[in-house]
């Protein structure tokens, strides 16, 4: 059994046993999730991508120098995902015949794939290798990397999925792996009209809902259970004052989902919730706080013209 398989099945016996119920949203992404996060980044409605994208194509050159400016380095992406905003880096990268080697790491062994086949096609000049694995178990690998400059990408507001704290404990892991000249380079996205944010996360097509639901749907193929999926609905909130965007699977009835292979029964009353995701948004105050409480400290920051989204470059403090 992967160790995936068995985190996977260890996070749902424990969150569907807790109260109130819970499942992680990094098991969403599997070949039918990956291209559901796609058609979500394509979405009018999902301003975060194309917000990163321009931030990172307007800035593209200095941003690069900085990464390359003591030579050559190691550049590790957490949550690689297909790398669309990612290859803007590369292609600035190469174009500049800096020396460097590219490590995306990535729960979904699919989209790792697709990224190495579309880099050796678009960019065939990037030395790339992969690397499936959660975040906090691959953080613990990194020392390998340590023979030169590292330079870790965290984009897309992956950062949001963790709560506070998580991103502290998180943020402190990879501090302590990172040596004087390393570099973080996260992307955080911004606290903004709520119903801005609401939209992104509850688009009227439904992708988000299919999104979340295919959680549902890898449990039942994986572990033979019966989730209907038209017996749940989406539900999403925005809190504007902690900035934390939530979330949930509702059962829209008394129900007994049977997960066969965990020899499990789980029951769920009508308008029970399972949570599954939490998307932070952030301001300055709060994202200073955070690298304070983890020994970083800000090198330089980017943003887009609305001010939706804002990337930054960390170092130790
Ligand atoms: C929201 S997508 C963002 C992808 C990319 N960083 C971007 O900005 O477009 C999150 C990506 O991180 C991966 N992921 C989510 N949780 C993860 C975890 N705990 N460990 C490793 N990868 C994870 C997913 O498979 C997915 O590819």
């Amino acid at each position: 059994m992967s160790k995936i398989h068995h985190s996977f099945k260890e996070d749902i016996i424990k969150g569907l046993t807790s109260f109130p119920k819970s499942l992680p949203s990094k098991y969403i992404y599997d070949k039918n999730g990956d291209k559901l996060f796609q058609e979500i980044m394509a979405m009018p409605e999902y301003y975060l991508t194309n917000a990163e994208f321009e931030i990172l194509d307007q800035h593209k050159t200095r941003i690069c120098s900085e990464f390359a400016k003591d030579g050559d380095f190691d550049l590790i992406e957490l949550g690689a995902g297909d790398g669309k905003k990612t290859k803007i880096l590369l292609k600035e990268l190469i174009k500049n015949d800096f020396e460097f080697h590219y490590l995306p790491i990535d729960i979904s062994q699919n989209v790792l794939m697709e990224l190495k086949e579309t880099i050796s096609k678009e960019i065939p000049e990037v030395d790339i290798e992969t690397k499936q694995g959660t975040y906090f178990n691959v953080l613990t690998e990194l020392d390998e990397y340590r023979h030169r400059k590292k330079v870790i990408l965290f984009l897309g507001s992956n950062i949001g999925n963790l709560l506070h704290e998580n991103a502290i404990k998180f943020l402190k892991a990879i501090r302590n792996n990172m040596h004087q000249h390393d570099m973080l380079f996260i992307g955080f996205d911004q606290k903004k009209n709520p119903q801005t944010i609401l939209d992104a996360y509850d688009d009227k097509a439904g992708i988000t809902e299919r999104f979340n639901k295919n959680l549902l749907l890898r449990i039942n193929d994986t572990f033979d259970a019966n989730f209907d999926l038209d017996h749940f609905l989406h539900w999403e909130t925005y809190n504007p004052e902690s900035g934390t965007a939530m979330s949930y699977l509702v059962s829209k009835i008394h129900q007994a989902v049977e997960i066969k292979k965990l020899s499990m029964k789980v029951e769920f009353k009508a308008w029970e919730t399972i949570h599954v995701e939490i998307s932070q948004k952030y301001n300055e105050e709060v994202i200073n706080w955070l690298a304070d409480q983890s020994g970083l400290k800000v090198h330089s920051s980017y943003t887009d013209e609305k001010s939706f989204f804002k990337n930054y470059i960390f170092t130790k403090a």
